[in-house]
């Protein structure tokens, strides 16, 4: 599974990339609104076991994709897409120094189309928690429109914590290319 985009290459993850993985999962910056991490290496080791165990599954509903860089193959970080039924949930974590130069956008827009097109998905969605200002901003140039506000939706690292919804129907995703 490999998608090319502008400036981007989403493929699947491989034990060698382990130390780029490792370098934002272990990172506290990179970490902080997401619901695990920062990572020791042996959880690093678990997640790349966790994305390799999905991609092995049949019929696939679950996309874990490294994100790198065309030009030199930079790894900058992962993103994901899960499907259920026809609904998909799209995801990413970059490595902070590739933060504010759109890379997680074109490859979230990528998951969209792919979830879209081939899964003939009828809506995605993504969440993100109320403080993260920069996924909120990924979610709204996607075209997302904001569902809700999730009240102690999800319990991680000792508490609960609240996530803004959002969500794009197929036909509103058609209307935007
Ligand atoms: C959220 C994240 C994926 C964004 O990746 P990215 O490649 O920087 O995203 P993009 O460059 O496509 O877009 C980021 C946008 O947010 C804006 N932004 C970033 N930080 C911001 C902040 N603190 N306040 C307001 N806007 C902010 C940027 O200016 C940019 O908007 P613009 O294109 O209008 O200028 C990245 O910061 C990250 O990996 N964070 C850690 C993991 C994480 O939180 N994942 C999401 C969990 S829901």
């Amino acid at each position: 599974m490999e998608f090319c985009t502008e400036r981007l290459i989403l493929r699947e993850f491989t034990d060698d990339d382990f130390a780029a993985v490792h370098r934002y999962t272990s990172n506290p910056d990179a970490m902080k609104f997401m619901l695990w991490g920062p990572n020791s290496e042996e959880e690093t080791r678990g997640f790349l076991a966790k994305v390799a165990a999905l991609a092995a599954e049949e019929p696939r509903t679950g996309y874990e994709l490294a994100v790198t860089r065309r030009d030199d193959g930079a790894l900058l970080g992962g993103g994901c897409l899960y499907v259920t039924g026809t609904n998909g949930e799209i995801g990413y974590c970059l490595s902070p120094d590739a933060w504010n130069r759109g890379y997680a956008t074109e490859a979230a827009r990528e998951l969209m189309r792919y979830g879209f097109e081939e899964h003939r998905l009828h809506r995605i969605f993504a969440t993100c928690r109320p403080a993260n200002a920069g996924s909120a901003r990924v979610i709204e140039k996607l075209g997302m429109q904001r569902e809700g506000h999730l009240r102690e939706y999800l319990y991680a690292k000792g508490r609960y914590h609240d996530s803004l919804l959002f969500s794009i129907l197929e036909e509103e995703w058609r209307a935007g290319q």
